[in-house]
């Protein structure tokens, strides 16, 4: 009789996602973010065809209003490195590197791209129409590099999930995800990143 084989599945993709978070707050969060993109100003440049304070205050989370908000992620995200298994003196030490928000509006888009060296990336949506999508990818060198062609519905190597208001996604740094063309309505995210 033959040996059985072996299947070892080698570097797999994680998102860790958490759904119905502050629900009733949603609406003071959006006024926050509306007020911070007021007093901060955004940039839109480049690969980044949404309004975001990236450039412009990349502290958001700092703001008092956030401090529920701020301190619920953090948890989530070293509930998240727990799993991955991380090394406990990464998970007690982590915080916040940068956090901003993005407003974004119909047709606006994000490339593909990754979020550099941190332990966690993640985003958290505050306001999305209907249909607004985010992308994750296996490999970017497989992307087309055509803003709003990229990544075909039908395309296997990537995976969608809706932009739903109230959800949290956490993901490694190194996860290539983007935003294809926003079908209408505004959208407000808090975008971050923790090591
Ligand atoms: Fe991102």
């Amino acid at each position: 009789m033959l040996p059985q084989p072996k299947l070892d599945i080698l570097f797999p993709k994680h998102v860790y996602r958490i759904e119905d978070l502050f629900l009733d707050q949603l609406a003071d969060f959006e006024t926050t973010c509306r007020d911070i993109i007021t007093t901060s100003g955004t940039i839109r440049e480049g690969e980044w065809q949404v309004e975001t304070t990236n450039q412009k205050n990349n502290q958001v989370l700092n703001d008092p209003r956030l401090v529920n908000l701020r301190s619920t992620i953090l948890e989530y995200a070293r509930k998240f490195m727990r799993e991955m298994q991380y090394d406990e003196e990464y998970i007690v030490n982590a915080d916040f590197v940068d956090s901003f928000t993005n407003l974004s509006f119909k047709g606006d888009h994000l490339y593909p791209h990754t979020h550099g060296l941190c332990l966690v990336a993640g985003v958290f949506y505050i306001k999305a129409p209907k249909g607004a999508e985010v992308w994750f990818y296996d490999d970017i060198p497989k992307i087309e590099r055509n803003y709003k062609s990229a990544c075909p519905s039908t395309s296997h190597e990537g995976k969608a999930y809706e932009c739903v208001p109230g959800t949290l996604l956490l993901f490694k740094s190194d996860l290539t995800h983007g935003n294809k063309s926003q079908p209408e309505g505004d959208k407000i995210v808090i975008s971050f990143k923790i090591m």
